[in-house]
């Protein structure tokens, strides 16, 4: 890898350590303890989001997987036979992401994501795949404004989110976030993103607690990561996964919950969490056509086209940006 864009990554990383320090600290400090479900994802948390994703309750990952694969051609002829830039936001393991590839014409391929390591590995499997692709990964929290390469300002944007990650934020910040990602890809670009939809709550919460109890491991790893990485004293024994259907804000929520009074240090400043005390760890919001309209018109994309599967369990949606037109 070039040696400037090795400086890039290494400032950003120690600039996610600091982040992660902070959340944590702050999140802890709260009456009502939080931590941001970013922080799920080192390497460890990548790969059991992975482990996640081809669970037998976990219907969202090939769900979306079967209507990019049924719906490619006609998503393909919408974008056009202009080469397009394309931006993945929160990129992971990038297992769709050949799916819209070979779908579209491409100038470039830019994966941003929080795992840098993780991150490496998946763009090593894409430029086998696809050799004269250039491929520029970007090692960032892409909630905050990010940099595209230069040399590909020549090209339309194309901004894939897949995985109903959308979902993670709440909608105040999903607004900002689709504003900001407006800003990054540029006036009349186009955006392809996932919806997981509103469907019975059994069906929900088992996707988010499973039988083999995965997800639990995912949920409890953020625990592990506080003791390794931020000199935490934890006591992971008394910690228990919890997932819970907050029906007035149409969410799944996650949390970690203290299964007797616990007292912990992190970074030296101590905590408490008193029995069946949580920490709320994620919310995957859902939504219907309607409400993913809503969501990405006030966030400054228009809707063009959704696509959906036979059961209705999750929608992905073809948006362009808005102009800055008045209108009525
Ligand atoms: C795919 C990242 C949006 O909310 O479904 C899976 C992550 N959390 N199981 C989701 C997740 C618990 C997830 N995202």
């Amino acid at each position: 890898m070039a040696a400037a864009v090795r400086d890039l990554i290494d400032t950003s990383r120690d600039t996610l350590r600091a982040q992660f320090r902070h959340d944590v600290l702050t999140g802890l400090s709260q009456p009502r303890k939080a931590i941001p479900a970013r922080w799920f994802y080192d390497h460890r948390g990548s790969e059991l989001f992975e482990a996640i994703t081809v669970l037998p309750e976990y219907y969202p990952t090939r769900t979306e997987t079967g209507i990019l694969m049924a719906h490619a051609t006609r998503i393909g002829r919408m974008v056009g036979a202009q080469h397009h830039v394309v931006v993945e936001f929160g990129a992971g393991s990038a297992t769709k992401t050949p799916l819209l590839l070979d779908a579209i014409w491409t100038a470039g391929y830019v994966p941003i994501d929080i795992s840098g390591a993780f991150l490496h590995e998946s763009c090593d499997a894409l430029a086998a795949r696809y050799p004269e692709l250039p491929i520029h990964p970007v090692e960032a929290d892409f909630t905050r404004p990010v940099a595209l390469p230069a040399d590909l300002n020549a090209f339309p944007r194309l901004g894939f989110f897949p995985g109903s990650t959308i979902g993670n934020m709440e909608p105040m910040v999903a607004t900002d976030l689709l504003r900001s990602m407006r800003e990054t890809l540029g006036g009349g670009s186009l955006l392809l993103i996932g919806f997981d939809r509103i469907k019975a709550e059994v069906e929900l919460v088992a996707a988010y607690d499973d039988a083999q109890g995965v997800t639990a491991a995912f949920n409890l790893n953020l625990a592990n990561r506080i003791n390794a990485e931020l000199d935490g004293s934890i006591p992971l024994d008394a910690l228990a996964h919890k997932a819970v259907w907050n029906d007035e804000r149409a969410r799944i929520e996650m949390h970690i919950a203290a299964t007797r009074d616990i007292a912990f240090d992190v970074c030296g400043q101590p905590f408490a969490m008193k029995r069946g005390e949580t920490i709320h760890t994620e919310n995957s919001h859902k939504y219907d056509p309607r409400s993913a309209d809503t969501l990405l018109l006030a966030g400054g994309w228009e809707p063009l086209q959704g696509f959906g599967d036979a059961d209705d369990k999750f929608m992905v949606i073809l948006a362009r940006a808005m102009g800055d037109e008045q209108t009525a």
